[in-house]
């Protein structure tokens, strides 16, 4: 029986593949958009964490919320004796609990974390969507200033104009805090109470648990009935709506775009104030490219005794993908070696092996047949690898000191003493 990749899951492969009619870019690409990531995220003075991939159940139920569609249905969970944990479905929650369990405030001022790392959501897989994906996020933890949430805001920006991608969105929203909810709660209530026929299930119980949800129905009824309904904005207290006029002259001065969006809310509980998405065409119904904001309720959701501000983001590697696509950017392609090594004959392949090694101590990447084959099988291994030049290695010339080094470009060749390949390869005299 032949085994595949699990409903939601791919390989990434040396090449391009695709696979459910999705196209999975090859390792460079996917490494090409790490480095560009750890690049902005170096400027912006954000340290990488890597948190575990599995964490307490308890974790993400308390601090993603008993109420989101991640707890309720999209959970992978691992049994292991009595425990039961859960495969990441996102990393803000954990790395709360990291800042938490080694006391990272004590090294002093707010701190400025990123990731990049594979979290699980059991969703229905379909385009840009998938039950293993890839975020990188950053959390900007210990600071209520709304100058940390611009920020976030600007580092969000910064990575994806460091993709060349200006075809995007950025949606942004206050949700006030936390104690500004139950009125509003109520007064949607209040607007909803003669139509809960209307409503479904799920947003008769989200009216009760969690009322901002009701904003984002998808249900055309339902939406109808948010026309005339209490808006949020009304009821976002002054020290919140303080900070978001703040945050808002902030991108103004730094000339970052942004769209204000009263509906915009967040399918995770921990958000209070600031949330904002980045959105682009070429997603679609897919969904957002990257969204975040505030959690200043998060810490002591997860077991803090003090509060703890902190903003963030997180955006996923699979719709960056689909958006660069859209926009025609070219993926790096797989390297090639430097040299291809050719050997014919006993004593010549004895030999290449060392030479090899001496080769790739002085930095070449060098490949070579394996399996004693012909010339001819040897040298369309040579051209299928694209390596910038063959090294050719015969009986003959072992027993004269040199090789025959080809360019596969120009086709053209030349004697080089075998002591002095490295040097001749690499351009550069090591004796000097
Ligand atoms: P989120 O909106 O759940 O937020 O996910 C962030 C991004 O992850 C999405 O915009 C999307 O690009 C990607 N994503 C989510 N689910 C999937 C999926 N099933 N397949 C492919 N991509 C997906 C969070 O995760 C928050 N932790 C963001 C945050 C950080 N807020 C504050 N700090």
């Amino acid at each position: 029986m032949a085994f595949q990749t699990i409903r939601g899951t791919f390989d990434v492969l040396p090449d391009a593949h695709s696979t459910g009619g999705a196209e999975i870019p090859g390792t460079a690409a996917w490494r090409w958009v790490e480095d560009v990531v750890r690049g902005v995220m170096e400027r912006f003075a954000f340290e990488e964490i890597r948190t575990p991939v599995l964490e307490p159940i308890d974790l993400v139920a308390r601090g993603v919320g008993g109420t989101t569609d991640i707890v309720q249905k999209e959970m992978f969970t691992v049994e292991r004796s009595r425990e039961t944990y859960v495969l990441r479905p996102e990393v803000t929650a954990p790395v709360m609990r990291a800042y938490l369990e080694h006391h990272l405030d004590q090294r002093g001022g707010a701190q400025r974390l990123f990731y990049v790392g594979p979290c699980f959501r059991a969703e229905r897989p379909q385009k840009g969507r998938y039950r293993q994906f890839h975020q990188f996020g950053t959390e900007l933890i210990g600071a209520d200033d709304p100058r940390a949430d611009a920020e976030v805001i600007a580092n969000l920006r910064a990575v994806y104009d460091a993709f060349g991608m200006t075809d995007t969105r950025l949606r942004l929203n206050t949700l006030g805090d936390a104690a500004d909810r139950p009125a509003f709660r109520d007064a949607l209530r209040e607007h909803f109470a003669p139509h809960a026929e209307a409503l479904s299930e799920t947003s008769r119980q989200r009216l009760e648990t969690n009322p901002l949800r009701i904003l984002d129905t998808k249900n055309p009824d339902e939406r109808a009935l948010l026309a005339d309904a209490p808006r949020l904005t009304d009821f976002v207290g002054d020290d919140a709506r303080a900070h978001y006029e703040s945050l808002k002259a902030l991108l103004d001065g730094m000339g970052v775009p942004y769209v204000e969006d009263p509906l915009l809310v967040r399918g995770l509980d921990y958000y209070t104030r600031t949330v904002f998405e980045l959105e682009s065409d070429a997603l679609g119904a897919q969904g957002a490219l990257a969204a975040g904001g505030r959690y200043d309720g998060l810490a002591q959701a997860v077991g803090s005794k003090t509060p703890v501000p902190a903003v963030g983001y997180a955006a996923g590697i699979e719709r960056l993908f689909l958006a660069l696509a859209d926009q025609g950017v070219a993926l790096p392609k797989p390297l090639h070696p430097d040299v291809f090594l050719v050997c014919l004959g006993d004593a010549a392949e004895a030999a290449g092996f060392g030479i090899a090694q001496t080769l790739r101590a002085a930095g070449l990447a060098v490949d070579f047949a394996l399996g004693g084959r012909s010339m001819k099988a040897q040298m369309k291994a040579a051209d299928r690898s694209q390596a910038a030049v063959a090294v050719l290695l015969g009986d003959d010339e072992l027993a004269a000191g040199v090789a025959q080094v080809r360019d596969l470009g120009a086709s053209e060749q030349r004697a080089v003493p075998i002591d002095q390949l490295a040097v001749e390869l690499t351009g550069e005299d090591s004796a000097a």
